[in-house]
């Protein structure tokens, strides 16, 4: 077993008085809406978990084919000596580029960074256990708000995988990329996992899968409002809604109560009500198309240098390097 250290960015006080803030700020909005990255208590990110595993949900498969046929070449072309990873999760795919960074014989060190203090401390674990030439440094934050710095000797390579740059709007994204570009130094390196637009149908089945589990995924935000802020939510009186926004071209998860009620939130010193109907939007998951992956990272200060699909052009990873 390696040397495992893990950071924790915020404590939980300062974690409810976020909650509390994006409830009150969302909650007030028309319409209602919430940050995602409130679905990953414990139970959200094994809720995650499942779905990555699901027959409708496509882009882990795919992004795991990718990464298997050139974790190799990554690895060469970019000769990390750290790997960092931005939302974590449990590092699944990850286990693809660390195999072939020990393999090459540069990788020192991995700092997976999450929300999720039980996925992130038991994947550190996991990963110093199977990797044991490997220091692992995990932390446990926010990657829209923790990023001045990150540990870790050049070059480094951060890896943004599963299509959760998508999660963020446009703004959020262009400023989430330019403060990777600025912990970066010159030459150093962004790989980044995007979700591509396809039909419809196949984008609707992914998030409203037949065994329910998406639907229960999207209802643990108010499972967490409840815990945090001693909310009385009833979780069931929400269907759960996936719809694409063609516009925009994303999908977008709602909450809609199935019946007028109120709820009430006291942590955030708040009463909601809904109309019938009314929803509350949780996530949304945008879906790419190559140029504009490209524009969005040269406005960040980055150049693209590989760019790969799977086979079936359904999910695209990048490799990209910070420009001089
Ligand atoms: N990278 C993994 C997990 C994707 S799920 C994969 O490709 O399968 C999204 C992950 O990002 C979750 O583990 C979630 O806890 C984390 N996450 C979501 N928003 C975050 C934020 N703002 N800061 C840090 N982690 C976040
Ligand atoms: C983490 N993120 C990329 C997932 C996605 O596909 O947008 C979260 C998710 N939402 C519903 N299913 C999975």
């Amino acid at each position: 077993m390696s040397e495992v250290s893990i950071d924790v960015h915020r404590d939980g006080a300062e974690v409810t008085e976020s909650l509390r803030r994006d409830v009150r700020e969302g909650l007030s909005a028309r319409p209602k809406w919430l940050p995602s990255k409130w679905f990953y208590d414990a139970m959200g990110s094994e809720l995650f978990d499942r779905i990555t595993t699901l027959p409708e949900y496509y882009p882990t498969r795919a992004e795991r084919e990718i990464l298997a046929r050139r974790a190799t070449e990554i690895t060469a072309t970019s000769g990390m000596r750290t790997l960092v990873e931005l939302g974590s999760g449990s590092s699944e795919k990850t286990r693809l580029l660390l195999a072939a960074g020990t393999a090459h014989g540069t990788l020192r060190e991995f700092v997976p960074l999450d929300v999720s203090s039980s996925a992130l401390s038991a994947s550190a674990r996991a990963v110093a256990a199977e990797y044991p030439r490997v220091a692992v440094h995990g932390v446990v934050g926010d990657f829209t708000a923790h990023l001045e710095t990150l540990p870790g000797s050049a070059p480094r390579l951060v890896a943004f995988l599963g299509g959760t740059i998508g999660n963020l709007v446009p703004a959020e994204r262009a400023k989430f990329l330019a403060s990777v570009r600025a912990v970066l130094g010159a030459g150093e390196w962004l790989l980044l996992g995007t979700d591509l637009v396809k039909d419809t149908d196949t984008l609707l089945r992914a998030y409203d899968d037949s065994r329910g589990v998406t639907a229960e995924f999207n209802r643990n935000v108010l499972r967490v409002v409840n815990t945090h802020l001693g909310a009385d939510f009833d979780p069931a009186a929400f269907d759960h809604v996936a719809h694409w926004d063609d516009r925009r071209e994303w999908i977008e998860m709602r909450l809609a109560a199935r019946r007028p009620m109120t709820v009430s939130i006291p942590g955030a010193d708040l009463t909601v009500r809904f109309e019938r109907g009314e929803y509350v939007r949780t996530e949304i998951s945008a879906k790419f198309r190559p140029e504009g992956v490209r524009a969005e990272l040269a406005d960040a200060g980055f150049a693209v240098r590989r760019w790969w699909t799977d086979r079936k052009g359904r999910f695209g990873v990048c490799l990209a390097q910070v420009r001089d």
